[in-house]
């Protein structure tokens, strides 16, 4: 099989360098371009990481001497050598959306994980195992876009996705109401315990703009496509608080939540275990083997069950119980930098590539 050739946007930032580890042996798709900033733009892979990363690592070596292309300058000759691109950049919003439309506009697609376009009611954002539907509302996009083939799909903040699929089945007993409280990792932000030492005994209690995300992003994934946009769900709130620990790789949310229906622990640790989701049967390759994970010892699951291969695309839960002031109280927990961002945005390519969204252009 011809695989499709993809660029990475972002290439020297922490998810950039997850997407190279990734796609290092991909059965579908192949990193033929790497982009970053202008300060990048003309190194080789390897001199342009020199000051980002200290230990060598394999499955990168085999990138090292790509030339870095500029990311915002040479958008023309990037989409006319690959068939889409990921997008993982760090830039204000403004800048960052209107890159994302230029290479949509080059009839480029682009598979993001930034936040621009995140809002934006027609574009998707997708975890595949819960709303894989929402890709119906490319077409729209792409009239307002004016394109034949380019779109933008974005994926979800990380800290919605070590919550949002545990509380996906339990939507069918109406929940009423959610609180949730994360703890997360550093690598969230771009960061190693090499580049930020101070993080060592310490805990931040703010993350800029995270407990926004955090209350809204999942009302848009359980939302409905209506008249060409994406319309956020009613009647469910969310409050949150978002805090930095001392961890490198792995988010853990304390969840509250309330059902108007009356229910048992036992049901809901019954929709944990029988949750399947509708595109297990596409056979994705980046799709976990098992997507919830319930644990009965109360001392799992610890965050470093997150960073085993066989679970980094897994949620993970564990201490279910009733609350006083809630109905249920449970823990719960993702790998940021692989669900919650790369490996995330390979599995939502590999759905696109399923769904017929992706063409292989470039001879
Ligand atoms: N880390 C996570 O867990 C996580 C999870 C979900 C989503 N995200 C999102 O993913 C994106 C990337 O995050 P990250 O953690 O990988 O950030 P990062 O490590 O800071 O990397 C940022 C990347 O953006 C590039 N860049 C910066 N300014 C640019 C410009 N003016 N033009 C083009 N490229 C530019 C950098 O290139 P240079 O090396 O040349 O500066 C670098 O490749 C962010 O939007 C973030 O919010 C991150």
């Amino acid at each position: 099989m011809k695989k499709y050739k993809v660029g990475i946007i972002g290439a020297t930032g922490m998810i950039g360098r997850r997407f190279l580890e990734i796609l290092c042996n991909h059965p579908i798709f192949e990193p033929t371009v790497l982009a970053a900033s202008y300060k990048s733009a003309g190194k080789t892979y390897k001199e342009a990481l020199k000051n980002r990363i200290k230990k060598t690592n394999s499955s990168l070596c085999k990138f090292y001497n790509f030339i870095l292309l500029d990311a915002q300058n040479d958008i023309e000759k990037i989409t006319s050598l690959v068939d889409f691109v990921f997008c993982a950049i760090d830039m204000n919003k403004n800048d960052t959306k209107k890159i994302e439309e230029t290479y949509a506009k080059n009839e480029c697609p682009v598979i993001s994980t930034n936040s621009a376009h995140r809002q934006t009611s027609d574009v998707p954002m997708i975890i595949p195992e819960i709303n894989y539907n929402h890709t119906k509302i490319i077409k729209f996009q792409k009239e307002r876009l004016k394109t034949k083939y380019g779109f933008i799909v974005t994926k979800p903040n990380c800290s919605i996705q070590c919550f949002v699929p545990a509380i996906h089945p339990l939507l069918d007993f109406n929940i009423e109401k959610i609180l949730v409280c994360t703890y997360q990792a550093i690598s969230g932000a771009g960061k190693t315990f090499d580049s930020w030492p101070e993080i060592f005994d310490n805990l931040i209690p703010f993350i800029n703009s995270e407990e926004e995300k955090t209350e809204t992003e999942p009302l848009k994934i359980w939302g409905e496509i209506k008249n060409g946009k994406i319309i956020n769900k009613k009647n469910l709130s969310i409050t949150s608080q978002c805090l930095r620990i001392p961890v490198s790789d792995g988010h853990t949310a304390a969840v509250f939540v309330s059902f108007k229906n009356k229910i048992s622990s036992k049901e809901i640790l019954e929709k944990w275990s029988t949750y399947e989701s509708k595109i297990k049967n596409l056979n994705l390759p980046s799709m976990p083997k098992k997507f919830i994970h319930y644990y009965n010892n109360p001392y799992e699951p610890q965050i470093k069950y997150v960073r085993e291969p066989d679970k980094s695309m897994s949620i993970l839960i564990g201490r279910l119980r009733k609350d006083i002031h809630y109905d249920f109280k449970f823990i719960s927990m993702a790998h940021n930098t692989l669900r919650g961002a790369a490996k995330g945005a390979v599995l939502t390519a590999e759905l696109l590539y399923k769904q017929g969204f992706l063409k292989n252009k470039i001879l």
